[in-house]
């Protein structure tokens, strides 16, 4: 891998700036980046990628929706967040979140800096519910607040409208969002007080379902045979990859090739989104001193290691995430191989305020010049479900997402609960080591140069030095038990 850094880069200086430049944040919804996830929002790319940098090794620290949202709105690893999972016992939307680390979002401190800030879309998979105080509740920090009730949806959903619930039964989500953000910048001016907006859409997640105007516009698309798709021999990795069948019938593979067309089609809406979004700060003259950020909270999967559809694995596709940037001084078509991650948009947001540094487990991104070694953590705290299909004979609630249409092969499993270490040392090395909390003690290991598809586990051959080194270095990230 290359790094492409041009000159203008290194005249960076950041800090605190006459006019506080605005800052908008798009987040999709399970929107992978390893296959091909990017490539229909053509519109995106021209305007965000071609006018600013493509950060090519961004990752998620905890790869599923709720727990990662909390990442990026605090900054923080799960194990500090404690956002464990997508329930409210887990974490997510909880009272606990809403008395504590609520109140410590970028959009507080944004705030409380005098910025203008909108957030429209999904939040938290919880938010709205009735014993987490109902729709009423608007997250502080948040001037005008148009919050999804609940998860990801396209249709039949509600809104909190500034604390006011709406039903909405026949409007495109996507395309909603986009009129409240038009709403929002007719009242930003160059001369205002600077904005912070956060935009998320719910695609590409399930259920997949494209605006009508782009039903069967990629319906030849498959997902790419890669190396890694729908392999015969998963014998190398942990019991949930394992489990039968292996490989995936076809049947279920033209399901997988469907679902692959209708996210990229769930996605040309997005690619709208963005693009009223800088039209619209185009004219009103707002665009060259506005920061934009374009990511996921997490990847995705479909039919590798012959897993169906889903994330929640440790794997490149799950943890990987789509991240563009531009703004003041970002140099055009420019590529970083930083390795970065989602707990860094807190503090690169408070940066690019001029706000004063919180402590969090991330840093800014700025300037985007080559940074080098960096060692991160990966968690993921596996879920069972009291939920089954009734095709399926599982009747196990350490199982989830056990479903016919994917010859009941479960998704995940509460044993399905890992911790990995990656060290990136420049482009030299890059290794990734997880422990998994199953009856094995499973543990994986792969040499991400050598074997970017994690075909070949290393662990079994490992020599006795280096799993002592890498067992020692994840200890040392993992959170002390009490
Ligand atoms: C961009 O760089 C110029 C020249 O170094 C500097 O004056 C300006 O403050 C920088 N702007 C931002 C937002 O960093
Ligand atoms: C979510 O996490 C909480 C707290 O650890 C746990 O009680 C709950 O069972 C988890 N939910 C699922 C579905 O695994
Ligand atoms: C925010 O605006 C108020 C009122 O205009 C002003 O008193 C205050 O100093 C400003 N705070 C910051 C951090 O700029
Ligand atoms: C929410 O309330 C604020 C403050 O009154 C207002 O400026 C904003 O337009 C409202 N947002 C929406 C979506 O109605
Ligand atoms: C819309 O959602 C409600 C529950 O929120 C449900 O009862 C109803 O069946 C849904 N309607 C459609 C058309 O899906
Ligand atoms: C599957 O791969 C493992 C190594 O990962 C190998 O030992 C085994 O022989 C393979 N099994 C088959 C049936 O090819
Ligand atoms: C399944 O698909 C593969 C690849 O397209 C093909 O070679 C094979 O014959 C198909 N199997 C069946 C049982 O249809």
């Amino acid at each position: 891998m290359k790094t492409f850094q041009c000159g203008l880069l290194s005249v960076y200086i950041g800090a605190v700036l006459a006019a506080q430049p605005n800052i908008v944040l798009f987040i999709t919804d399970d929107q992978d980046v390893t296959l091909g996830g990017m490539k229909p929002l053509v519109k995106t790319l021209k305007n965000i990628a071609n006018e600013g940098a493509s950060m090519m090794n961004a990752f998620t620290s905890t790869p599923i929706c709720c727990p990662s949202r909390a990442s990026i709105l605090t900054g923080l690893y799960q194990k500090h967040h404690q956002v464990l999972n997508n329930s409210i016992e887990g974490g997510c939307s909880s009272r606990n979140w809403q008395l504590g680390l609520e109140k410590s979002t970028f959009a507080v401190a944004l705030k409380k800096a005098n910025y203008s800030t909108f957030y429209a879309g999904k939040y938290m998979n919880k938010y709205g519910q009735k014993s987490v105080g109902g729709p009423e509740h608007v997250p502080p920090g948040w001037d005008s607040w148009v919050g999804l009730v609940g998860n990801s949806r396209y249709y039949n959903y509600s809104l909190s409208i500034n604390g006011t619930a709406k039903k909405y039964t026949t409007e495109y989500l996507t395309n909603v969002l986009s009129a409240f953000a038009e709403e929002f910048l007719d009242y930003q001016r160059p001369e205002n007080s600077p904005f912070l907006m956060v935009l998320a859409p719910p695609a590409p997640h399930a259920p997949f379902t494209p605006e009508p105007k782009y039903v069967g516009k990629f319906k030849d698309k498959r997902v790419p045979r890669e190396p890694h798709f729908n392999t015969a021999n998963n014998s190398d990795k942990h019991w949930l990859v394992r489990m039968k069948p292996v490989p995936l019938p076809n049947e279920t593979v033209e399901l997988l090739d469907d679902y692959y067309a209708m996210r990229w089609e769930t996605l040309l809406s997005v690619d709208d989104l963005v693009e009223t979004v800088v039209n619209k700060l185009r004219r009103s003259e707002l665009l060259e001193n506005t920061y934009i950020m374009f990511t996921s909270d997490n990847g995705f999967h479909l039919g590798q290691y012959s897993m169906p559809w889903d994330k929640r694995q440790p794997y490149e596709f799950d943890v990987r995430v789509p991240f563009l940037i531009k703004g003041p001084n970002i140099s055009k078509k420019s590529m970083s191989t930083n390795p970065i991650l989602l707990i860094d948009i807190h503090a690169t947001i408070l940066q690019m305020a001029g706000v004063q540094p919180m402590s969090t487990d991330g840093r800014s991104i700025l300037p985007i010049e080559p940074t080098g070694n960096r060692t991160f953590y990966l968690e993921y705290r596996g879920e069972g479900s009291e939920k089954y299909d009734p095709s399926c004979p599982w009747r196990d609630n350490h199982l989830s997402l056990c479903s016919s249409k994917a010859c009941c092969k479960c998704q995940d499993s509460t044993n399905n609960t890992y911790s990995c270490v990656r060290s990136v040392i420049d482009e030299v090395e890059d290794f990734v080591f997880c422990r998994f909390e199953d009856d094995e003690a499973f543990v994986e290991a792969y040499d991400m140069i050598k074997d970017p598809y994690q075909l070949v586990n290393l662990y079994p051959g490992l020599d006795p030095a280096k799993r002592k080194h890498f067992s020692v270095l994840l200890d040392s990230w993992m959170p002390v038990e009490d």
